[in-house]
Parts: C-alpha cells; sequence; structure tokens
C-alpha cells in the first residue's frame, strides 16, 4: 500500500509546479497551452479549446501560493482573452462553460475583483443555459441543439455546473441554479450503473425525455468504466452536495469513489479505462489528481457535519493518490523535454469500441496539471473553493 504525500513533498511539489510555471511564462502569455502535450510540450495555441482555462486557473494558484504579482498580471491578461472569446462567441458552441471560465475567470473576480472577469464568467453562464433541453431536463454536452446525434449529456458536465450556482449567488437569478439542480438529478438518475462504474455519455428520448442509452466516446467500451469519467463523477457528486446540501448525493459520492479505489492497479495510478488493472495499456494520472480533489472537498463536508472518520478517510485517501503521483508522475522543473507538470496522462486513446479521435495519449494533460495544483494547494489548507 502506498503511503501518503508528506508535508514535506506538498511543498517540494508545490514549489516545481511553481518553477515549472514561471519558465512557461513567456510562450504562454498570450498563447494557450494545447490540450494535451505533444511529446511532452504543449504547443501553444489560441484560446480555442475546451481545456485553456486550465492554465490561467494554475497561474491563480501560483499567484495564491507566491503572492508574486506578475502572476496575477498575467492572469489578467488570460481574462480579457476569455472576455473576449465569449463577448465574440468563438468555440463555444458546447457545454464546457465552466471547465473553461471558472478556473481563468470566477477565480480571478474571487481574488482580484476584475469586473471584467465576473462579466465573461456571467456570460459563460449564459450560454451554458441555453444548451439546456427541457425534454430529459439535462445540459446538451455537444453539437448543434437537439441535433439527433447528439441529444445527450456526459458525465463530465457536473464540473461544469459550479458556474450556475456562483452565476444565481452573484446575480440573484435562480434560473442559473434551477438548471444545474435539473440536470444533477438526470445524471444522478442515469450515469451511474448499479455497480456504481459510470457511462461517459448518456442519450435522451428526443420526443418524450425518457433516458436512452449509456455509450462512450473516450471510454474503453459502452459499458465499462472511462477512469476520467469516474473521476468527474467522484468530484462532481462531491461539489453537487456542497452546493445543494442533498445527502443522497454524498452517499452516492461514497460508492463511486469506492468503484474507483477498487479498480485501481497496485500502484495507485489509474489506467485509462478501468477495466484495466494490470499490463501495458497506458495510465491516466489526471483521473487520480481529479479524485483527490473531490476527496478534500467530500472531507471538508464531511468536517462540517461532524462526520469526522470519514473527513479522515477521505483526506488519508487523498494524500495517498497524490503521493503516488509524487512518486510516479510528477515532473521536476530539472527534466528536459517536458513542460508540463504530470506525465502519464491520456486524452483520448482509440479502442475498436469507442468514438474518440485519439490525441494525448501518454502525455501531460492540461486539467492533469490544474487539478495536481488544486490539490496540492488545498491540501495546505487555506484556499478558498471556486467551483
Ligand atoms: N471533458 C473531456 C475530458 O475529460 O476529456
Amino acid at each position: 500500500m502506498i503511503r501518503e504525500i508528506s508535508e514535506s513533498e506538498r511543498k517540494d511539489a508545490l514549489r516545481e509546479a511553481v518553477r515549472i510555471l514561471y519558465r512557461n511564462l513567456p510562450a504562454y502569455t498570450y498563447k494557450c497551452q494545447d490540450t494535451a502535450s505533444t511529446d511532452g510540450i504543449y504547443k501553444p495555441i489560441e484560446n480555442n479549446e475546451w481545456t485553456t482555462g486550465f492554465w490561467p486557473g494554475e497561474l491563480w494558484l501560483a499567484y495564491l501560493e507566491t503572492e508574486d504579482e506578475l502572476f496575477a498580471h498575467v492572469g489578467g491578461i488570460f481574462v480579457e482573452s476569455f472576455r473576449k472569446r465569449i463577448l465574440t462567441h468563438t468555440a463555444v458552441d458546447h457545454h464546457d462553460m465552466g471547465f473553461l471560465y471558472t478556473p481563468s475567470c470566477v477565480s480571478a473576480w474571487q481574488i482580484t475583483r476584475n469586473a471584467h472577469a465576473r462579466e465573461a464568467a456571467i456570460l459563460a453562464a449564459d450560454n451554458l443555459v441555453s444548451r439546456y433541453q427541457e425534454k430529459g431536463e439535462f445540459i446538451q454536452a455537444w453539437g448543434k441543439m437537439g441535433a439527433d446525434d447528439n441529444y445527450r449529456y456526459i458525465i463530465d458536465c457536473l464540473l461544469n455546473l459550479p458556474l450556475l450556482y456562483w452565476a444565481t449567488e452573484e446575480t440573484g437569478n435562480p434560473r442559473y441554479r434551477e438548471i444545474a439542480e435539473k440536470h444533477t438529478e438526470t445524471c444522478v438518475r442515469n450515469s451511474f450503473r448499479s455497480d456504481y462504474s459510470s457511462f461517459h455519455t448518456f442519450f435522451m428520448d428526443k420526443e418524450t425525455g425518457a433516458p436512452l442509452r449509456g455509450e462512450t466516446c473516450q471510454g474503453y467500451k459502452a459499458d465499462s468504466s472511462w477512469a476520467r469519467g469516474q473521476a468527474w463523477g467522484v468530484y462532481g457528486l462531491a461539489l453537487a452536495y456542497r452546493h445543494t446540501g442533498k445527502r443522497s448525493y454524498l452517499d452516492l459520492f461514497e460508492h463511486v469513489s469506492e468503484y474507483f479505489m477498487e479498480k485501481l492497479p497496485e500502484d495507485m495510478i489509474p489506467y485509462w479505462d478501468l477495466i484495466f488493472q494490470s499490463g501495458d495499456e497506458p495510465r491516466d494520472s489526471s483521473s487520480g489528481s481529479i479524485v483527490a480533489c473531490g476527496y478534500l472537498d467530500a472531507a471538508d463536508s464531511y468536517e462540517k457535519l461532524g462526520e469526522y472518520e470519514k473527513a479522515r478517510k477521505y483526506r488519508h485517501l487523498a494524500k495517498v493518490l497524490l503521493k503516488a503521483i509524487y512518486d510516479k508522475a510528477m515532473v521536476r522543473s530539472d527534466e528536459d523535454g517536458v513542460n508540463g507538470l504530470v506525465k502519464h496522462g491520456t486524452y483520448a486513446k482509440k479502442s475498436p469500441y469507442n468514438t474518440c479521435t485519439p490525441y494525448g495519449v501518454d502525455e501531460c494533460v492540461s486539467w492533469g496539471d490544474y487539478y495536481w495544483m488544486e490539490a496540492l494547494y488545498r491540501l495546505g489548507g487555506t484556499w478558498k473553493s471556486w467551483w
């Protein structure tokens, strides 16, 4: 069994992450990082992917850690980029508004009271709400609204919903929260199987709104559990509980977490799909970091409920997952040929049964870097979540 990450290892890991961020700043001040690295290096891209909010999120975490105004300055440059993106409706015809605008703009608003950040994040919430389908009560993930081949949501969307809760708190308009709650209920009813594994995507009937079937895009096959989908489920349920207070979400969180832990290999770095527990298939280290963040969030909730045993359990499991990444996947700042923070992530691996376009297999992935930093910083005990 792997040990917990120690306090000195946590500090060391954050220090290394910040060093890599300093080194990366010149390349990614007016450009974004690609979704995943290519042979270890992120290509600089325009702000047009679903993942470009993660690098600014890392900058805000680095600002909190170091108080170096340089990070806030570059974070502010990205706020303008994200504001322009939503004002010009550039590459936003999809549901990933939370992944984009929570770490880049809700964070900036929270930390610096940048009014453009608030404006951009509310416009992004409006865009997310515009993808709500009454028939079936879900937010449509991809494609043209109402298209037959895309009348579905995906489990990942649980992480887009905190943007809506935030928008209601900011504006007083209950509509954002109502849609987040409806979508969560639909997801909870359909996306988890009786053994608490999960479907990646789920189709609804366009005429009646009835649930139709689970399918996969990035998992190995429709009835396996894509590791990152399960991880989005874990963190998403912890957040759903925190935002709604519905105990059933926390209970489901426990079951979904248990399934995830049971399917880990001995070294605790998840394979890209939980159907694999040994062998040469690629890993997805990012799933470990996402789950660690979910565990730390749930631990705080258990603490507030006075359930100290459970709070301790999930903090312990988070530290174990982080220790595995520290030992096996973390990048050190003196390592050549790689400019991400964590190796062995997988964005999309083609299988005979899935529909994804392969990209970023056994690479650094932008959210893997971000959630690694979020977990490390949060473990320090002073973070106010922007999710
Ligand atoms: N949300 C897409 C992914 O996790 O790859």
